[in-house]
């Protein structure tokens, strides 16, 4: 099957990069979001990062306008009838994912491969929901999604070669570079970078530093581009926290325990960049 229509559930951070790099790179998308004030918030993300492609000079203004013109969005996953490929980017919860990944295969067409962009949450466990377990992977892109050019992609337990092979191509389609990794809590990007996080955060409540001097020691001393609360702030505490709690539940170690702090500034909704206050303010 040739892929022409993709779909996208959930526009929220990484929907609405994920809708874009599809759109700009030819195909029309469908994006799909339970909150309407989502879907503006997201056409209004996207169209400003196309026009400031097209500042750079790095896009001309044809496709700028082609690439609006491939995007469409609605509130109702029914929308997604036509998409030859789904990609899932709602929020980090495994009932949440599951129930959705049960609907969307009820009315997807058979051969059409039903995609997660789970930080850490198995691929297995989604295939479940479904009964097309061959046809489902994770394919976790790396937020801002226009900007960085990994894709994980995660063969489930029963996830075909097939499936793999089509999303391999697709993120070369999209100019990016796919890895794979396996099953586990968190794959490889999350099992390293979030037991960082978590660990700076822990410094933090005990006083070894403040934020800036934490992320200030790790840019200049380990050469990171953006310090570990920074980039904290930039995922999204909620989503750090989910994950946490992934890597914990999964993998058993006392080790991975979400720090009290971390819960602490989630529960009183500093989430960081996009509730406007987390280790920073914005
Ligand atoms: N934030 C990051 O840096 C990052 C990076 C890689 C992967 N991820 C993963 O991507 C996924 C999305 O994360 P995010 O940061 O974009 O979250 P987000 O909170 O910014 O957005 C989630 C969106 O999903 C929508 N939503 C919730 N339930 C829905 C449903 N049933 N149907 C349709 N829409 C629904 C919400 O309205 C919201 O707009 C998560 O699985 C997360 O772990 C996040």
């Amino acid at each position: 099957m040739t892929i022409k229509t993709v779909g996208v559930v959930g526009a929220g951070t990484m929907g609405n990069g994920i809708a874009q790099v599809f759109a700009q790179s030819g195909f029309s998308v469908r994006l799909v979001d339970v909150a309407q004030p989502m879907l503006d918030r997201a056409r209004g993300a996207i169209e400003k990062s196309l026009a400031k492609l097209v500042e750079k000079g790095k896009m001309t203004s044809a496709d700028c306008e082609a690439a609006r013109r491939r995007l469409s969005t609605s509130i109702s996953i029914d929308d997604l009838v036509e998409a030859d490929y789904i990609v899932e980017a709602i929020i980090e919860d495994a009932a949440a994912k599951r129930a959705l990944f049960t609907s969307l295969d009820a009315f997807a067409r058979p051969e059409v491969i039903l995609a997660s962009n789970t930080s850490s949450i198995s691929i297995t466990l989604l295939g479940a929901a479904t009964k097309r377990a061959d046809k489902v992977i994770g394919m976790h892109f790396m937020n801002p999604v226009p900007i960085m050019t990994l894709v994980e992609l995660i063969r489930g337990q029963a996830t075909s070669a097939d499936s793999m092979r089509v999303a391999s191509e697709l993120c070369t389609a999209l100019g990016k570079t796919p890895v794979e990794a396996a099953d586990y809590p968190g794959f490889i990007a999350n099992r390293i970078l979030m037991p960082m996080i978590n660990e700076a955060i822990f410094a933090v409540m005990e006083g070894v530093g403040t934020p800036e001097a934490i992320d200030t020691v790790m840019k200049l001393g380990m050469n990171h581009p953006m310090g570990p609360l920074t980039l904290a702030d930039f995922i999204g505490l909620d989503v750090c926290l989910a994950i946490m709690g992934v890597l914990h539940d999964g993998l058993g170690d006392p080790k991975y325990r979400p720090c009290p702090l971390l819960r602490r500034m989630v529960a009183a909704g500093h989430l960081g960049r996009k509730s406007g206050q987390g280790f920073y303010t914005y």
